[in-house]
């Protein structure tokens, strides 16, 4: 067998005309553009290239883009009065945090402080809360997007054996609450499971959530399985490379063989996050909007 690539690109780039289509209707209804205040506080370059894709997404969207760059030695006094000043203004709907922050600042205090309403990356303990019960709330954008493929894909999941491996707040149980709510039976298998591939062996779905490079191998995987891949590490470089190649938490080329779907590293999980992070500041604008 080989597993058909789900195009997580194609996919999310579908999703943004969409979120963009009715950006413009929500511009035409109330007089102003939906807006995203997005914070990054230091210079860490992952995190600068992803506040500027977020960035280049919101504006491309139709939307309005509040970027706030803070030097790494913001106090958290500092930070916290950003964050009360973007929960007070009306232009902006969605407020997110780029997280990790530099070690002196507590993120579990800046994200308390994001008014729940404009949540829209879903950390706050409110919207975590919100999903653990079933109330609607803003749901964590990797989390969703990874739904959104898996059910594309396979339609009603009810009964199905997913699991879940990583147990984070912001993948791992999140992406099991989900699942759940849509009738899966699912296990979060973590670095203690014992016989991981055992535990894999048994799933029709697979979300890899561990930050391991190609740690999942094809051998544990059920046949037909569906695997989602939402690791992306750089394998250190090999000779005559400058850079090492981006690789997700399952060894795809064996994968391939055994799945009959999965999604590919880089172009499969990643370009939904923002998609969907779009998605969730359009939700909070019409919400907000009254
Ligand atoms: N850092 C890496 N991914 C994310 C994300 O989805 N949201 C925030 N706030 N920070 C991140």
């Amino acid at each position: 067998m080989t597993a058909e690539r789900i195009d997580g690109k194609a996919f999310a780039a579908l999703l943004r005309e969409r979120v963009g289509a009715l950006a413009t209707q929500f511009e035409h209804k109330a007089g102003r553009k939906a807006g995203l205040a997005v914070v990054l506080v230091g210079e860490d370059p992952a995190s600068q290239v992803y506040v500027r894709s977020k960035h280049k997404a919101t504006v491309a969207a139709g939307m309005e883009s509040f970027e706030h760059r803070l030097p790494a030695d913001t106090s958290e006094a500092d930070l916290l009065a950003l964050v009360e000043q973007l929960n007070a203004d009306e232009a902006v709907d969605g407020i997110l945090v780029q997280l990790p922050l530099p070690g002196h600042l507590d993120d579990q205090a800046v994200i308390a402080a994001i008014s729940p309403d404009k949540d829209v990356d879903g950390f706050h303990v409110t919207n975590a809360g919100r999903l653990a019960v079933g109330q609607s709330g803003f749901v964590p954008c990797t989390p969703l997007g990874c739904m959104m493929l898996l059910t594309d894909r396979l339609g009603d999941l009810s009964g199905l054996e997913a699991v879940v491996i990583g147990r984070s707040n912001i993948v791992g149980k999140p992406m099991a609450q989900l699942l759940l709510d849509a009738n899966a039976t699912v296990t979060i298998a973590h670095s203690r499971t014992k016989d991981l591939p055992g535990v894999v062996k048994r799933a029709d779905i697979v979300v890899a959530a561990v930050g391991r490079a190609e740690m999942v191998k094809a051998e544990w995987l059920k046949d037909g399985a569906t695997v989602i891949d939402v690791g992306i590490n750089r394998l250190p470089p090999a000779e005559g490379e400058e850079k090492g190649r981006l690789v997700g938490d399952v060894d795809y080329a064996g994968a391939e063989g055994v799945a009959s779907a999965i999604t590919p590293v880089p172009g499969g999980v990643g370009p939904m996050t923002i998609a969907v992070l779009l998605r969730n500041t359009l939700v909070a604008a019409y919400r907000n909007a009254g």
